[in-house]
């Protein structure tokens, strides 16, 4: 994947790619696939001292900038108490949602959609019941 250069040398990165600003949603692959970004992020700042994801993202500001609310999820501490603002874990949104480019993967993957794979089954779906006897 790093190309045809020794272990012991260093690569040349490649540049960084132009990302996805169209604005655009994705479809989820799954329905607890963090959304990816359809716009550029380029500059926001996002350390301990300042969100700029939630300038726009935060319950107050959704109004105001027509951005999707963080969901409900992103309220709750990990034993499921819903908190006032953006829980500590959901904090660092890049941690889990992440711009989008188009470039080529590196590595293959067979991921199948659920609904790709309920439609091969024909509508014979097997059914816990089914699968007993
Ligand atoms: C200037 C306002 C603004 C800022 C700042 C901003 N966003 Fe957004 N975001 C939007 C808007 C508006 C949308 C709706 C789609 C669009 O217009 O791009 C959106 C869409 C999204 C979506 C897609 C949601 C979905 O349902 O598909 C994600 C994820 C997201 N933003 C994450 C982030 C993260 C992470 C940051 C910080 C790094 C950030 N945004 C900063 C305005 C903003
Ligand atoms: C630990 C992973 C994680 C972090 C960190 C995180 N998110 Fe999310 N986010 C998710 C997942 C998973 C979903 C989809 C399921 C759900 O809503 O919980 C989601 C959904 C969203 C959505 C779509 C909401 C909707 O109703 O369509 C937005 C917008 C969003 N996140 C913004 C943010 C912003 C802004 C931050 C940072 C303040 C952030 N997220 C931090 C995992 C994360």
């Amino acid at each position: 994947m790093r190309g045809p250069l020794g272990f012991e040398q260093t690569t040349q990165p490649p540049p960084l790619a132009n990302p996805d600003n169209s604005d655009i949603k994705r479809s989820r692959n799954y329905a607890m696939q963090p959304p990816v970004i359809p716009h550029k992020i380029e500059g926001y700042q996002l350390d301990k001292n300042a969100n700029r994801c939630m300038m726009c993202h935060a319950r107050t500001r959704t109004q105001e900038s027509q951005a999707p609310m963080i969901s409900v999820t992103h309220f709750m501490d990990r034993d499921g108490n819903f908190l006032a603002e953006v829980s500590p874990r959901r904090y660092f949104c890049m941690q889990c949602h992440v711009p989008q480019a188009g470039l080529n993967p590196l590595v293959g993957n067979t991921f199948t959609d659920v609904d790709s794979m309920l439609k091969k089954t024909d509508g014979k779906q097997e059914t816990p019941a089914a699968r007993k006897k």
